[in-house]
């Protein structure tokens, strides 16, 4: 296959090297069968994905390079000070919700990974997360079940649930009523130069920018929450072009707040 530099590549298969554990040699076989794909042995060439997993977990690779989603990587950002003056964090904030003696709930409708679903989780909020990819579902998957095990997550990740769908269909049935919706959709064009993102370009030969803006943003406040929260890029243009009600913005990314009349 010609190596090429643009467009999204294949999932081709699921690697198992010959010495995995027999758990993970089912977790495996699962997966294969879900994403309907075969197992292999050896890497695949050329622009081609795969899935390996292994004892430490699902991986993506491709193209001489690695992903694998680990949610403790975050743990610095979790800490109570820093935790606070995170912008998500300040940006989804219902004022007043302590009162309320409630838990919060927030839809995560284009998940990812999970670090944001996380942020927010690591907040208060119950977080219902939607991916419809399946392959960064999958990722995504085993990255919580991986962080469950961990003793500074578990109770964390106990509040993330992994819906593997599409939100736009789902949000306006979605149950309880949200507080908060959060998206956050590809932007139009993410660099793709610093050597520290290289492993996220694997990430970006799945995923498209977002070609449907308006419908995600409807969705959103048809499933009625107190407030819809959407990262974008600092100087970019709102989502569907609407105006936020407040913006929270930091260096290189902003969060826009819109928050819809009660009823
Ligand atoms: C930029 S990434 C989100 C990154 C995420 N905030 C994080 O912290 O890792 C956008 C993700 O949303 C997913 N996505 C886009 N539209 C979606 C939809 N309508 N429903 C569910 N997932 C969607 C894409 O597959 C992609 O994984």
């Amino acid at each position: 296959m010609a190596d090429t530099d643009s467009g999204s590549w294949p999932l081709v298969a699921i690697m198992v090297a010959e010495d995995t554990s027999q758990a993970a040699r089912a977790r495996a076989n699962e997966l294969a069968d879900r994403l309907g794909v075969p197992i292999a042995t050896t890497p695949p060439e050329g622009s081609v994905l795969a899935l390996s997993c292994d004892d430490e977990g699902l991986s993506l690779i491709g193209g001489g390079l690695e992903l694998r989603a680990d949610l403790a990587d975050m743990l610095p950002r979790l800490a109570p000070a820093n935790l606070r003056r995170e912008l998500l964090v300040r940006a989804a904030r219902i004022k007043g919700a302590a009162s309320e003696g409630q838990p919060l709930h927030a839809v995560d409708a284009t998940a990812g990974l999970g670090s944001d679903s996380l942020l927010l989780a690591a907040s208060g909020f119950e977080v219902c997360m939607f991916e419809s990819n399946p392959v960064i579902a999958a990722l995504l998957e085993d990255a919580l079940r991986r962080a469950s095990f961990h003793p500074n997550l578990t109770d964390i990740v106990r509040r993330m649930h992994l819906v593997v769908g599409d939100s736009v269909e789902a949000l306006p049935h979605v149950s309880p009523t949200p507080d908060v919706v959060y998206l956050d959709p590809m932007f139009p064009e993410r660099k793709k130069s610093a050597a520290v993102k290289k492993k996220f370009q694997l990430l970006h030969r799945l995923e498209r920018p977002c070609a449907n803006q308006e419908e995600l943003l409807r969705a959103a406040l048809a499933a009625h929450p107190r407030k819809v929260v959407v990262k974008r890029p600092v100087k970019g243009p709102g989502l569907a072009g609407v105006k936020p009600s407040h913006v929270i913005a930091g260096k290189a990314v902003r969060y826009d707040c819109i928050v819809p009349p009660r009823s």
